[in-house]
């Protein structure tokens, strides 16, 4: 099965699907593997990872694929110039890399055959980023998982603007997508794919705890919370720690007595430990769309299939 896109003509995959980096559900290799071998966008996490997990992950991702797949690399982390170095000597396939410019290390990514998509969440860095030189955009509108972007502005508006504003730019559109009829949405507003976060959490791959996954396939569309304005706004699932978040942002508590109720909660104690009362399970707003677990191959050629049905099915003009 292949649809073919900017983003599909752009990395070599079959299908215009991604999935999301997503710290600990994929710093692994298990779920961008399964994604990469049904033709999607698989995508190694390296936020959380120690160097050498990441770079056993890879060489698992690449021995068991010969399809391109990506990583996803916060440039602030800690110890980021050695880990991209590692990652220039295999010669990785795609970065997709969030959080700080793409200047420094660009050209060099270039040389050795990546393909250097940066994530945005404003039309401003869009172009930024843009005239900077990189190959593609990943848009992260107001529904998604993870850091939303700091205006909230929806995926449907960010999405359509950043596309007017760059042109041919490949973009992947990420927050608030879980069906085939999101990625036809996704493909109607300009975008060469979508970037399925929260969805892929539901998926016996997906490097987290079950009563996590769990969490997903109850919440409904309006069963997470933005916390931490001014501290790196998280969107997550509503909780004992959104509860007390929200508490203290109403009661109007100094930003240091937030930060240290903030810091006090991990990803890693929802994602590791199962604590989803109060770890930071984050997730988007399409967990409310998510209903099942099912294996990430499966899920890859559900979405296409759901695709072509949803494309089949608009009006046409008569
Ligand atoms: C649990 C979780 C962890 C995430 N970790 C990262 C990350 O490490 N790096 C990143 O760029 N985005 C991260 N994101 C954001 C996703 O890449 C993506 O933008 C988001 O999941 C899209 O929204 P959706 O969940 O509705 O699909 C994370 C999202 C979630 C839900």
């Amino acid at each position: 099965m292949r649809i073919e896109t900017s983003v599909t003509r752009l990395l070599g995959i079959d299908l215009p699907i991604a999935q999301a980096g997503m710290s600990w559900a994929s710093s692994c290799a298990a779920l961008p593997l399964a994604v990469a071998q049904a033709g999607g966008l698989g995508v190694i996490a390296a936020g959380p990872m120690y160097p050498d997990d990441l770079m056993r992950a890879f060489d698992t991702v690449r021995a068991g694929t010969n399809r391109p797949f990506a990583v996803n690399m916060p440039l602030y982390r800690k110890g980021a110039d050695e880990v991209l170095e590692m990652l220039l000597a295999r010669r990785v396939p795609v970065l997709i890399a969030s959080q700080g410019g793409p200047k420094k290390h660009l050209p060099r990514f270039h040389d050795a055959g990546t393909k250097w998509i940066h994530v945005v969440a404003s039309e401003e860095h869009a172009k930024k980023a843009v005239e900077a030189g990189v190959d593609g955009l990943v848009v992260v509108g107001g529904e998604a998982g993870g850091h939303p972007p700091p205006d909230m502005v929806s995926t449907l508006v960010l999405v359509r603007a950043v596309a007017r504003a760059v042109g041919d730019v490949p973009i992947i559109a990420s927050g608030g997508f879980a069906d085939g009829a999101g990625l036809a949405a996704a493909l109607a507003l300009g975008a060469g794919a979508a970037n399925f976060g929260t969805r892929f959490i539901a998926t016996p791959e997906a490097n987290v705890h079950d009563t996590y996954k769990r969490m997903v396939l109850d919440a409904g569309v309006a069963g997470t919370r933005t916390v931490g304005r001014d501290l790196g706004m998280i969107r997550t699932l509503a909780n004992a720690f959104t509860a007390r978040l929200e508490e203290m942002e109403r009661a109007g508590a100094d930003i240091e007595t937030r930060r240290a109720a903030f810091a006090a909660s991990t990803l890693k104690m929802a994602a590791l430990d199962g604590d989803i009362a109060e770890g930071k399970a984050e997730a988007g707003q399409s967990a409310g769309l998510v209903n099942d677990i099912v294996p990430a191959g499966e899920l890859v050629r559900r979405i296409a299939t759901e695709y072509l049905e949803v494309v089949g099915r608009l009006p046409r003009l008569s």
